[in-house]
């Protein structure tokens, strides 16, 4: 069974965690062992990281950038990477975002987390409260970051 970490930031309504758990139902009903991680809680801690087989990547837009706490991973990440790279590069990733209104947020996204692998499914992203159509995209995307890593 392959193992999925959804990395996700959510903090002020819920609407990115409300994404994260259906990205983890579809991948679980697809037959992956999911851990959520709310960067909001804690920090993830990079030598568990690594040894995750894909991960879904999902942040809400603050000032049309990332939030902090999925920052401060990407640059435990870089730092960790350049003297052992292994379970840190070439992973498959799926990303994932909520937003206000403005959601420039997903541009940013998808160029900083292009380092991490290989991406699976389209980048999902959400106005305010993720309605049924978008919680079935992201379980859409659980689906087939379990699909990607099948057998592993
Ligand atoms: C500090 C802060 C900055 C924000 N900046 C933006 C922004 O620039 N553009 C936008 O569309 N929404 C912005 N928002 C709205 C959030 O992206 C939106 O409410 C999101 O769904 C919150 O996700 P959460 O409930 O998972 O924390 C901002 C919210 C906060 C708290």
């Amino acid at each position: 069974m392959g193992s999925l970490l959804v990395l996700y930031h959510s903090q002020e309504y819920g609407n990115t965690a409300a994404m994260a758990e259906a990205v983890a139902e579809g991948a679980r009903a697809a037959g992956a062992e999911v851990t959520l991680v709310n960067t909001n809680e804690q920090r993830m801690d990079i030598e568990q990281y690594r040894r995750f087989d894909a991960v879904a990547f999902g942040s809400p837009d603050y000032y049309s950038y990332i939030a902090g706490g999925l920052k401060v991973f990407l640059d435990d990440w870089y730092i960790a990477q350049k003297s052992n790279s292994q379970g840190l590069k070439h992973k498959p990733y799926g990303l994932f975002c909520s937003h206000g209104g403005g959601g420039r947020v997903r541009i940013v996204l998808e160029e900083l987390f292009s380092r991490m692998g290989t991406k699976v499914g389209k980048t999902v992203a959400s106005r305010g409260r993720p309605g049924e159509a978008v919680l079935e995209e992201c379980r859409e995307l659980g689906r087939q970051l379990a699909e990607a890593i099948r057998g592993k």
